[in-house]
């Protein structure tokens, strides 16, 4: 599916899920060229095909496996997330790469996590600090993902971590939390959307490369966004709350708890003009946005 408009930047997008969609429409407002594709990204086949057909300038690759209904999936079906998550990813960078063509990945930063005790001490992780997290299929799988592409010259990485829209998509953190009654009282990075995706687009065209925590800056709580959705959508919203200990009971493989630093981000960002918000004015302005929609 293609939607061409006059412009000299031809952006291809594998995967064709809940991000690259909000991508597509970003690129579609700005009166980009885009062209969604169907190919499995771990057939080479079928990457060089659409790479040699469309001769796209700029590859975005938002593919992968995430599990559903969760990350426990990729424990049974463990060559399904290799093949997408580690295979595919490195294919398509792998065949930018013979073609010298520009991709930008929609990685994960999953691939780090402390305890809740360590976390109140250690500060955000860099992009210079080595990942380690492999604790559960689809963590491990994004950890050697990002070993095997890191070094490709025509790579740009942007590490995604518990992303928001604002809507109650049943990806967005918001849309999750919300349908539960017993939230984990936790603290961490998250990827406000709307106000980043722009920002991975500038970098994208602009050629950036190299790895990014691709957050947004401060720690979201997940009792802070209780509390903004009792304040602008759920009048009578109650929650209550439990341990990082006993979700974890709940589940069959770890989860990945860190905060990321996102200075880098934001430096390379403001130097387009383009400045990202912090936590609370991201938070406030998603919140916004549903009232005004009615959600
Ligand atoms: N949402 C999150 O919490 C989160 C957090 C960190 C990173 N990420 C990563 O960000 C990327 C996009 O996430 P999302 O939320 O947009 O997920 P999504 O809505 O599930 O979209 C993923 C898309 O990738 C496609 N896909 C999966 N394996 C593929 C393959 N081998 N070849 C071609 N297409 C394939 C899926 O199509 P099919 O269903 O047809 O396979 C789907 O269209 C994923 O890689 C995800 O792991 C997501």
């Amino acid at each position: 599916m293609g939607f061409i408009t006059p412009n000299s930047q031809i952006f291809l997008m594998f995967g064709n899920g809940w991000i690259a969609n909000q991508m597509k429409d970003i690129l579609l407002a700005q009166g980009k060229n885009v062209i969604m594709s169907k190919a499995r990204i771990e057939s080479r086949e079928q990457v060089l095909s659409e790479l040699t057909k469309h001769k796209p300038t700029r590859v975005i690759n938002a593919a992968g496996t995430r599990g559903t209904p969760n990350a426990d999936w990729c424990e049974d079906h463990k060559v399904e997330t290799v093949r997408s998550n580690v295979l595919g990813a490195l294919n398509v960078v792998d065949v930018c790469y013979q073609l010298g063509i520009h991709v930008t990945h929609i990685g994960s930063a999953c691939i780090y996590a402390l305890s809740e005790e360590e976390i109140k001490h250690h500060p955000p992780f860099k992009e210079t600090d080595e990942p380690f997290f492999q604790g559960s299929w689809y963590n491990r799988s994004r950890l050697l993902s990002e070993l095997s592409i890191r070094h490709y010259p025509n790579l740009l990485l942007l590490r995604i971590r518990l992303p928001i829209s604002a809507d109650l998509h049943k990806n967005s953190h918001i849309g999750r939390l919300l349908k539960y009654e017993k939230i984990v009282d936790l603290t961490g990075s998250g990827t406000v959307l709307p106000n980043l995706l722009p920002g991975a687009l500038i970098l994208s065209e602009n050629g950036e490369k190299g790895i990014y925590n691709f957050v947004t800056p401060g720690q979201i709580s997940n009792v802070e966004i209780m509390e903004l959705a009792k304040k602008y959508i759920r009048p009578d919203l109650k929650w209550q709350t439990f341990g990082l200990k006993d979700m974890f009971n709940t589940l069959r493989a770890p989860r990945a708890n860190c905060v990321m630093d996102a200075t880098k981000l934001q430096k390379k960002l403001g130097e387009y003009g383009y400045q990202i918000k912090d936590r609370r004015e991201a938070l406030e302005e998603v919140f916004q946005i549903m009232a005004e929609k009615g959600l």
